[in-house]
């Protein structure tokens, strides 16, 4: 093998080696560079003669036309290399199953409430919000609780770190209740001065607190209220529209009401409404859904209405319970534990 063959072998090897396209110019260099092995050929011819110039300058053009050759299907050969890794690395594979977003569900608590206000709604209710952060005055003094009254302790109410406008502790309301004031005072002053004013009836379902917890109380539970103020109401529509109510609810007739006598400082009577099923899983147990009864005076007084003219009705019924006879569940806490394998299964 002559001199010249051994140097396009060394180059065909030297770029074959290449890996990394800068390598591949640094042994371009080494042949083809200023002080290249060709380079220093060529260089070499001027100490020929004409005639050895000519056959010597042939064979090395033949072998520096063999190296470019080598280079430039080297260079090729890494292009292809690197494209077809992008390729690679950028490659969508359609034969990967998706990534499943799972279908959410409405809570069975909101789907209840949402079922309650729905069926009050359809029998000319009006729905009311309101604040779960509670002044003394609407969550116990306006419902005719006396100030010693147990409710008020700590033991059984949650208070907040932050006093009201008469320098009392706010709480977080223990019962819906305070909204009947709340709204039969925007009514009273909406239509005051009028001759007459329409009848108040509204629910206020939401959250309410309590210092207790056990499988059928959790410190934050629901409750929906429910008044109804007119000049010719009586107790007997309490009734009708509470058995309406309860009936719709768990879709069935077959169901017994009973109003059994109670006490609530805000009410006079006061009842706790208690349902049995004639059929089904509860059949013929008495299972207490609310607390109801008659609008004190003095509510009605304070919520700047006349007693001598106004007359009203309310209830305060327990949303979880309600939840918890409807979907047949025994333990409240798991409504609130998060529990997707125990949520998935009211989709
Ligand atoms: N607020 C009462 C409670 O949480 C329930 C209640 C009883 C509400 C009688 C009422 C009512 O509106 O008339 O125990």
């Amino acid at each position: 093998m002559n001199d010249l063959d051994q140097l396009v072998q060394d180059a065909q090897a030297d770029f074959e080696r290449s890996v990394m396209p800068a390598d591949l110019e640094n042994a371009k260099a080494r042949y083809l560079g200023k002080s290249g092995r060709l380079t220093e050929q060529l260089k070499a011819l001027g100490t020929l003669s004409a005639e050895e110039k000519k056959s010597r300058g042939a064979l090395i053009n033949s072998a520096k036309q063999q190296v470019e050759a080598a280079l430039n299907a080297r260079r090729q050969a890494l292009a292809d290399a690197e494209l077809e890794a992008q390729l690679k690395a950028e490659a969508l594979d359609v034969s990967l199953p998706g990534r499943l977003r799972g279908t959410g569900a409405v809570h069975p608590i909101s789907r209840t409430m949402e079922r309650v206000e729905a069926i009050f709604g359809s029998m000319g209710f009006d729905v009311a919000d309101g604040p779960e952060i509670e002044t003394d005055w609407y969550s116990f003094t306006a419902l005719n609780n006396p100030e010693n009254h147990p409710a008020r302790s700590t033991k059984d109410t949650f208070y907040v770190d932050m006093k009201d406008a008469e320098g009392r502790w706010l709480n977080l309301r223990p019962h819906t209740s305070p909204m009947q004031i709340r709204y039969a005072q925007a009514h009273a002053k909406k239509y005051a001065g009028e001759a007459s004013m329409p009848d108040i009836r509204v629910i206020a379902p939401g959250r309410t607190y309590r210092v207790d917890s056990d499988a059928t109380h959790s410190p934050m539970f629901h409750q929906v209220e429910g008044l109804w103020v007119g000049e010719n109401v009586s107790f007997k529509d309490l009734k009708v529209m509470y058995l309406e109510f309860i009936q719709a609810f768990f879709e069935t007739t077959e169901l017994k009401l009973r109003f059994r006598p109670s006490y609530f400082p805000f009410t006079e009577p006061s009842a706790e409404i208690d349902i049995m099923f004639e059929t089904g899983p509860l059949k013929g147990r008495w299972l207490e859904v609310s607390g109801s009864g008659q609008v004190h005076p003095q509510v009605i007084r304070n919520m700047g209405l006349d007693p001598e003219r106004h007359i009203g009705f309310a209830f305060g019924s327990g949303i979880d319970r309600l939840a918890m006879l409807r979907y047949g569940i025994s333990d409240l806490r798991l409504f609130f534990d998060g529990d997707l394998r125990f949520l998935s299964q009211f989709k």
